[in-house]
């Protein structure tokens, strides 16, 4: 059924019910209907007002009666569509994921029958409570808040531009880390945000060495030294982009941000049509209780040819579905917290497996209507053991035809991997754990290897 046949058809039903009303003699008593205030509120609060509010992601705010009343259609039509609330890995096979954004078909049929009803909004004293949110920040004042100091001007056209900004610390001792938010200066032009750490001052002098606010980063990494090598932070601190939500990592387990490390904000800027500026901000939350696990990064994507060569991914105009394969073998028992898929505008669909030793397969993460809007961590509810010797697969597929209403390219042209949007790129991020790893409420600075030398032993292939 189309969305505007769908419409007039609940119009038609509010109306036979208001015409059943009024004989007084319909079977419906108004009682039966849910009602804003009883049924209706409490939906809105747990599955939309997250975004639906001033300042977040989405363009109107869910906040009271009058906001929901005049888009009740629509509301249906969104949650009957399964387009809202937005959550595109499946529900039936990978997870479970923590906060998975899914409203139950209970919850479906309430928000029909309200509009169906006609929308009433009952009494105010049937409310919940409204929900309190704390500040803008989503897990409340965070314990640290680094901001870019001096606005980045952005122009109003070309190419995409990548920028890192270099944002002391000021930390005299070193802090587990728990969970980071960010504030986009401005979401006109802030396509996403990636974060990490640096201990070494090269970020420093990369910024010293470039003008203007921050520096630039062609191909979206984090610059290259003099020596002509990529510069390669010394740590990650997850990212933002439009509707993802706080990564919140399990007791006892953090990320390492040692003393005096900057913070490095890696902000994707994708130009409006007009010149604008933006400052962007992070906000960390220390671990509360005794950490005895850092969270390390891993990635799985296609074969990389040559040492430093990119990876294989060559997708050639027209192909309507040409897919992408790649692996890896965990050499350590590990436990896997997350993984965050991540493509471009040609993205189709994307399948992580793990494959054990035994031969057992388990579906990590399946997206069927990849959206490269809704890019998200995805956290597990339990963490998903992956024992030495787990290959996890990676199936995806691009659409690269004239078809396909997202193909940045009018005719389709051959798209390599690369950083631009116009280009692609196939990569599942993990976040892991070793499991014979025991930091015993240790330090952050009494960990002598960095990070980033421990993956290489016990991730890479
Ligand atoms: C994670 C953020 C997020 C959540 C949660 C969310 N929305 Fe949205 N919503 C958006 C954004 C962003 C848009 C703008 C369109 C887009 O980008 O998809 C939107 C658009 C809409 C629209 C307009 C769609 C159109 O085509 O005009 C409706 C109606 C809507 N949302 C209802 C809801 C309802 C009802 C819920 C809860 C059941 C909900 N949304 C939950 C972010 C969200």
């Amino acid at each position: 059924m189309s969305v505007s046949r769908c419409r007039e058809g609940r119009r038609f039903a509010g109306l036979v019910f208001f015409f059943c009303l009024g004989l007084g003699s319909g079977p419906l008593m108004a009682g039966d209907s849910p009602t804003y205030h009883r049924d209706v509120a409490r939906i809105l609060q747990k599955n939309c007002q997250e975004c639906h509010r001033p300042g977040q992601v989405a363009p109107f705010s869910l906040l009271d009666y009058e906001q929901a009343r005049k888009r009740a259609d629509d509301i249906v039509d969104v949650t009957e569509e399964r387009t809202m609330p937005p959550w595109h890995a499946s529900t039936t096979e990978g997870g479970p994921f923590r906060g998975a954004r899914v409203l139950s078909d209970r919850d479906r049929k309430v928000l029909s029958d309200w509009a169906d009803a006609g929308a009433p909004e009952g009494d105010s004293k049937d409310a919940p409570p409204p929900v309190s949110w704390p500040s803008d920040w989503a897990m409340g004042t965070p314990d640290l808040v680094l901001k870019v100091n001096q606005p980045f001007e952005l122009g109003a056209s070309g190419p995409d531009e990548y920028r890192v900004f270099v944002l002391p610390s000021g930390l005299t001792e070193g802090r587990w880390i728990a969970a980071a938010d960010f504030r986009p200066g401005n979401r006109k032009v802030v396509h996403h945000i990636l974060a990490a750490y640096d201990t070494t001052g090269n970020a420093r002098k990369l910024d010293a060495a470039d003008p203007r606010s921050g520096y630039a980063s062609s191909g979206g990494g984090y610059g290259r030294l003099p020596s002509g090598f990529p510069f390669l932070p010394a740590g990650q601190l997850w990212g933002w982009a439009p509707g993802r939500r706080v990564f919140q990592s399990p007791e006892g387990m953090a990320r390492a941000l040692p003393a005096g490390a900057d913070v490095l904000l890696q902000v994707h800027y994708h130009k409006s049509g007009k010149p604008e500026s933006d400052a962007s901000e992070i906000g960390l939350y220390f671990a509360r209780g005794p950490v005895d696990k850092q969270i390390r990064s891993a990635i799985v994507m296609p074969p990389r040819t040559g040492l430093f060569g990119k990876p294989k991914l060559h997708i050639p105009a027209g192909e309507a579905k040409h897919e992408v394969r790649g692996s890896r073998t965990i050499q350590q028992d590990s436990h896997l917290l997350a993984v965050f898929p991540h493509m471009h505008l040609l993205g189709r669909d994307f399948l992580l497996t793990a494959v054990r030793p035994d031969g057992s397969r388990q579906v990590l993460i399946r997206i069927d209507d990849w959206d490269f809007n809704w890019q998200n961590p995805y956290e597990f509810v339990s963490p998903v053991p992956l024992p030495r010797g787990t290959k996890v697969e990676l199936v995806a597929h691009f659409d690269n035809s004239a078809a396909n209403p997202s193909n940045p390219s009018r005719p389709p042209r051959d798209v390599n991997w690369g950083e631009e949007t116009t280009d692609e790129m196939c990569i599942g991020f993990m976040q892991v754990t070793l499991d014979d790893e025991h930091l015993g409420g240790r330090s952050p600075d009494s960990i002598k290897k960095p990070v980033r030398d421990q993956r290489r032993n016990a991730l890479e292939d």
